[in-house]
């Protein structure tokens, strides 16, 4: 007897182990009139739908030959932040560049100032609820990071809600610590000694266990690479994993040092040298690309995913969420955006957002495959096919999202007919 049985699949999507490096992006294992079953949190059972029929369950679930995928990972997100940003729309409307906004305070120094000012308890409330947006849209599994505070209490404050709301939620979270973000305005001009208080802080993060991975912003303006290389160094020598905004803006060579440092991830790299995307295939980097920054930022030039992926990288998607460069927590239109914008194709999207996503947040031993004995994050799509959700963009697909075999969202129908109303009579 199973705990849940879901039949009737129209097309059940198996990505490969991975993490899948260039031509193996390309595959993926589409199967047919299929059926699953979950018992005590894993996926236990996989079949055909004929030979559902003979299995036993507690509750049993019409897929109506719809889609169904493994839980969604996001491995970039800015989870925790206090405040907003919509007032810098109209700056960036009159042309002001993403940098400049930065240098004159604002940016990611004005979400600094706005998070330093909430407590703990509000940042928290704030982050569970967009917590249940994300996974409203499919992601069962997402990173998140630091960044806001840029000094001890408020860097350490942010890492907690993340701790508890792994903790709390039924979710999985793995924790980043973005302690290099920005340089903050009481460390202007003096960059080294805020970079020093920052590896000052991991011991600390390590002992606590508040982050996996560290991750820094290296950029014109923000952090060079010489001082990228020296925090990735003195991480991993506390046994940090790491991880890098690279080659967002200028060509750095931040995807280059990535390779050499053998980070986890680099990510951003919209303007990566093809040296860079070169030794993408070389290492075991994942290049987890953020579409859905460049579209908000309103640039034209996308990262090349096209040549990372056919000179043999491995290409992770992600939002980015975060409340300057990229207000939205919905993975599938950045799908679309991977589509429209980058043109990958609908396997080596879906290979970005679940295999992949989770190699890139050290997760591909538990998320982003479906197979027997794996935790059963799953998805049910009300759409046809897997190729239909890249195509039909900015919509929420998903109808029901299962975490560890716990159903953590399923829509509900619109009212928009035929229901009475109070004092209609009938
Ligand atoms: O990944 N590029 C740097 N950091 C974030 C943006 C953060 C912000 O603008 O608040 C990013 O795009
Ligand atoms: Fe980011």
């Amino acid at each position: 007897m199973y705990d849940t049985l879901i039949e009737n699949i129209g097309q059940l999507i198996l990505p490969a182990e991975g993490p899948l490096k260039g031509d193996a992006m390309k595959q993926l294992d589409v199967k047919e009139n299929m059926a699953l079953a979950f018992e005590d949190g894993k996926v236990a059972w996989i079949g055909t739908n004929e030979e559902a029929q003979k299995l036993k369950a507690s509750e049993r679930v019409d897929a109506m030959e719809k889609t169904v995928t493994p839980g969604l990972v996001d491995p970039h997100t800015h989870l925790v932040f206090g405040g907003s940003r919509e007032n810098e729309l109209a700056l960036k409307q009159a042309g002001v560049p993403y940098l400049e906004i930065l240098q004159q305070g604002g940016g990611i120094l004005s979400t600094v100032e706005a998070t330093r000012a909430e407590s703990e308890t509000d940042l928290y409330e704030k982050a569970k609820q967009t917590l249940e947006q994300i996974a409203s849209h499919g992601v069962t599994t997402l990173e998140a990071k630091s960044g806001y505070g840029l000094e001890r209490e408020s860097e350490l404050k942010q890492l907690r809600v993340v701790k508890r709301l792994n903790e709390e939620s039924l979710l999985d979270l793995v924790s980043t610590f973005l302690g290099p973000h920005a340089i903050p305005p009481e460390y202007k001009g003096k960059e080294e000694a805020f970079l020093d208080e920052m590896i000052r802080l991991l011991p600390e993060i390590s002992e606590e266990g508040l982050a996996e991975f560290t991750d820094i912003f290296c950029e014109t303006g923000v952090f060079t690479i010489e001082q990228s290389r020296r925090f990735m160094k003195a991480s991993q020598e506390l046994g940090f994993q790491t991880k890098i905004h690279a080659d967002e803006i200028d060509p750095l060579g931040g995807t280059e040092l990535a390779v050499s440092m053998a980070a986890a991830s680099a990510d951003h790299l919209v303007a990566a040298s093809d040296e860079g995307i070169d030794s993408l295939a070389d290492g075991d980097t994942v290049a987890v690309l953020l579409p859905g920054t460049t579209f908000y930022l309103g640039k034209d030039h996308y990262a090349n995913a096209r040549k990372m992926i056919d000179s043999g990288a491995a290409v992770a998607l992600a939002t980015d969420f975060n409340p300057g460069s990229c207000v939205t927590y919905n993975l599938q239109m950045i799908m679309s955006l991977a589509a429209l914008k980058m043109r990958m194709t609908p396997e080596e999207i879906w290979n970005s957002v679940t295999v992949n996503a989770a190699h890139a947040i050290g997760r591909g031993d538990v998320a982003g495959c479906l197979c027997v004995g794996r935790k059963a994050d799953v998805v049910l799509w009300d759409v046809p096919n897997y190729k239909y959700i890249p195509y039909h963009y900015a919509a929420n697909h998903a109808k029901a999202v299962w975490k560890s075999g716990r159903k953590v969202w399923e829509r509900r129908g619109a009212r928009v007919f035929s229901v009475p109303q109070p004092g209609q009579g009938c």
